[in-house]
Parts: structure tokens; sequence; C-alpha cells
């Protein structure tokens, strides 16, 4: 019977996933993406160089590792091509590839309309990645959009684009934007068939057939829980689910098989883009961290919002993703801090909050409760065993691991695959 694991960002996104995955990948038959798109921005570093992925699922480095994008992604193939030769100069010619044909396009227009739907919120805007995510998942679900599939079946795709672009130049001349002509994109998209064709398929198969094998699959979330359509700080939020319960669908296969989850979470938080966050720091310390930790947006290069671990949202997304183990991320960033804080609660209007609350208006409101605890001054990149830790830095562990009531099964104290803790025996034996 296979061996599955899904690795779930469990902040506002940009934990550490690629690492992770990448860190198993290298022992994993499959790695599958279930969600999101080419608003993702996974980093892998090994051997020295470092790598980015928007939409390639983090198992590309490994030969033998079968790559999957999902039908619950949506796609844009012109992004999958750049990315692909973007990796050849890199060195990394050897890999395999499929994409779902069930999978969403992400079409030029969609990240004109995100454009300007964003610069029609103003200053309520979300700060989205503009690849045009939420418009091409809206068209998805209005049964507008065209899929991966529909380009192997020339005459059916021009049908479809017909439809799409009837509706879709209406909206884009209403927000004064261009309009798009037919043949052009026809053609274009026709030529992406041809470099993208053969690695498009019935994705669901090929995973089920490796279900009912031997094989250790992982699937590899995008985004994180707090950007969740459903359970994260709407509307600032992305449009897809990240949690483990969009694996069945975005894969295609059964929620039986979904029974071992790693929530990817920083030692502290950030976020890009707007919205609250309630562990916010400013000045001198966020500038600290920032910088030590190199938090500068993958895709859009934006620095990221800083704070302090958040134990409320933990507790939050270990509840809604069922979250087996914590792998505890950037821990090496904390060396050198007095003090580290983690937040226990929330206060608002006079009640303490063990939840975030639905509406961002009372989110804003929310003050942490926070616990301070010893810093530690010593590196720690080099640490291969928890018991090597300094005491505070495995206090500070402990503490989580309480507050949660989820234990830490992997720490990462660098961005190398090789500086990693393996803490979880199950995890280890992956
Ligand atoms: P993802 O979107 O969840 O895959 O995360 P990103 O790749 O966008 O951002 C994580 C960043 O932290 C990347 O630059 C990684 O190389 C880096 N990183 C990952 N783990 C560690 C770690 O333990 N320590 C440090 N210093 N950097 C890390
Ligand atoms: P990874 O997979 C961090 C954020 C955007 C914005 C909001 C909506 O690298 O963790 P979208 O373009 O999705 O409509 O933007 O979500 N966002 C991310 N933040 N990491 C990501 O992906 C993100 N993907 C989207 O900044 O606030
Ligand atoms: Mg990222």
């Amino acid at each position: 019977m296979s061996e599955r694991l899904v690795v779930i960002g469990s902040q506002w996104g940009d934990e550490g996933k690629g690492k992770m995955t990448d860190y198993f990948a290298c022992r994993a038959d499959m790695v599958v993406r279930y969600q999101g798109g080419n608003n993702a921005g996974h980093s892998v570093v090994f051997d020295g160089k470092k790598y980015s992925l928007q939409s390639i699922p983090s198992g590309i480095f490994n030969p033998k590792t079968v790559n999957v994008m999902g039908n619950g992604m949506v796609v844009n193939p012109v992004s999958v091509i750049a990315e692909l030769e973007k990796l050849h100069d890199q060195g990394i010619t050897d890999y395999q590839l499929y994409i779902s044909d069930r999978a969403a396009m992400v079409m030029p227009w969609h990240a004109d309309l995100d454009g300007a739907f964003e610069a029609k919120k103003g200053k309520g805007l979300i700060g989205t990645t503009k690849k045009g995510i939420g418009p091409a998942y809206s068209d998805k679900y209005s049964r507008v959009g065209l899929r991966m599939g529909d380009l192997l079946e020339p005459e059916y795709f021009a049908e479809r684009l017909n439809a799409a672009l009837e509706i879709k130049n209406i909206e884009l001349e209403s927000y004064g934007l261009p309009k798009y002509e037919f043949q052009p994109v026809y053609d274009r998209y026709m030529e992406i068939a041809r470099i993208l064709g053969p690695r498009i398929t019935d994705t669901s198969k090929l995973i089920n057939e490796a279900l009912r094998s031997d094989a250790k699959i992982l699937f590899e979330g995008a985004q994180g829980m707090m950007l969740c359509i459903d359970h994260g700080t709407y509307p600032y939020v992305t449009s897809s689910t990240p949690s483990a319960a969009s694996v069945p669908v975005g894969a295609g296969i059964s929620p039986k098989w979904i029974d071992n989850v790693l929530g990817v979470a920083k030692a502290y938080c950030t976020r890009v883009g707007e919205g609250p966050f309630p562990t916010e720091l400013f000045g001198e310390q966020a500038h600290e961290i920032r910088e030590r930790g190199h938090e500068y947006g993958t895709v859009t290069g934006r620095p990221r919002r800083i704070g302090w671990f958040d134990a409320v949202v933990a507790r939050y997304v270990a509840r809604l993703a069922g979250i087996d183990n914590w792998a505890l991320m950037l821990f090496d960033v904390l060396s050198g801090l007095d003090t580290v804080k983690i937040c226990t609660g929330y206060e608002c209007d006079g009640e303490i909050l063990d939840a975030p609350p639905s509406t961002i208006a009372r989110l804003a409101k929310c003050k942490p409760v926070l616990i301070e605890m010893p810093g530690w001054k010593e590196d720690i990149t080099d640490v291969t065993e928890f018991e090597d830790l300094p005491q505070a830095a495995k206090d500070y562990v402990r503490k989580i691991e309480e507050i949660t009531e989820v234990p830490v099964g992997m720490i990462s104290v660098g961005p190398d695959r090789k500086q990693t803790i393996t803490i979880s025996e199950k995890l280890a034996n992956f």
C-alpha cells in the first residue's frame, strides 16, 4: 500500500513548503500540486543553488519522481513553459511532469482583470500577485473557463474560446482594457498545445494507480491556511483552499487516502499583501527579522510583513486541516534575539478569543496576548539533532507543542535540504 504525506502551509504562505516538499521528494515516487497556480513561489535550495518554482511541483529535481499538476490547480501554460525553460537553463533537464486535462487554464485576460479589479478597489485592494488567479477560478465556477484538456481538441477549443471571449471582451471593455481577437489567441494556444500537449492527461488515473501500488506520494500545498477562501482572513485571501481537505477534489482521489498531514509553519509569522495580521511587528524588530530571514516575496519581491508566532492561528489551522505534525521553519532566524514571543489568545472587546473571528472587522480589533520567553544567541544552522539545540530553543519548541497540542515533527534551521532536523519517526521513515 502506498504511503502519503500532505504538506500544507499553515500561516499566510511562504512558510517553506518548497523546502519541505523537496526534502521528502528525494524519496517520493510522485509529487502532486492540487490547488493554486503561479501565484505560489516555492524555493528549493541544494548543492549551493537556489531554485524558484511557481506552478511546477517541487519534486521536479528528482528524475525518478513523477510530478503532477492536478485538476484543482489553475494552470497558466505560458508560465509553465517559461518555468521549464528557466529550469533547463539551470541544468534541470531530466524530469517527469504531467498536467491534468481537467485543470482550469489561466488566460491572458485573467491577469488583466486581476490588475483592473485591484485598481478599482483603491485602498481596499487585496494586494494579489496579479497573476489572474481570482479571475481564473471565478471563470471556472461560472463555467465559462477553458481547461488544459481543451487544448488537445482544436475544434472544441475554438468553440470554448469563442464563448469565453464573447463574455470576457464585454468585461474587459467595461474596465477600459483592450479586447482580445480570436485568431491570435487561437494560434498561440495551438502552439502551446504542441509544446505541452504530450504532458496533458487524466492525472487522477495516474495518481490512483500510484495509490494502489507501493508508491510514496507527496501532496504539495500552495499558499497557506490563513489565505484559504473559506477559512482565511476573507476577503484578504486567495481563491482556493490550501487545506489537506482539498487534496481529494484537487487531485481526483478518495478522501480515505489522506492520513498524514504536515503543517509547515515558520517559527514566527509573515504575510505579503494586505489584510489583518494580529501579531504584526513594526520598526526595528520587524526589520531585523525581515533581513535575517530574507523576507522578500519570491514571486513579487515585496517585503513580507513580520509577526510573532501566532498559536491562535496554529490551533485553528490544526483543527481545520487535521495537522499531524508541524514542520517548524526558519528557526535559525530567531537566534540572537533577547526574547521571543508567542501569541496564545486574542483580546477583543474585553473577551479572550481562542480562534480567529469570522470577520476582518473584528479581527482588526484583536490584540495579541503574548507570552515572552528567553531567546538564544547560538548559531543553530549546523544542528542536526533536536538534543543539540540550545535549551531556550528547545523550550520554545516544547511551548509551541504544548499550546497547539500538535507535535513538532521537523525543524528547519536553514534553507538547504541538509539543514533539517527530523524528530518524528514516522516522517523520518517516509
Ligand atoms: P513556500 O512558498 O512555502 O515554499 O516558501 P518560500 O520559498 O516562498 O519562502 C521561504 C523562504 O525561506 C525561501 O527563501 C527559503 O529558501 C527559505 N527557507 C526555508 N527554510 C528555511 C530555514 O529554515 N531557514 C532559513 N533561513 N531560510 C529558510
Ligand atoms: P506560496 O505558495 C504568500 C497572497 C497574495 C495576496 C493574496 C491573494 O508561495 O506560499 P492571489 O494572487 O492569490 O489572488 O493573491 O494571497 N498570496 C500569497 N502569499 N505566498 C503565496 O504562495 C501566495 N499566493 C497568494 O499576496 O495577499
Ligand atoms: Mg512562497
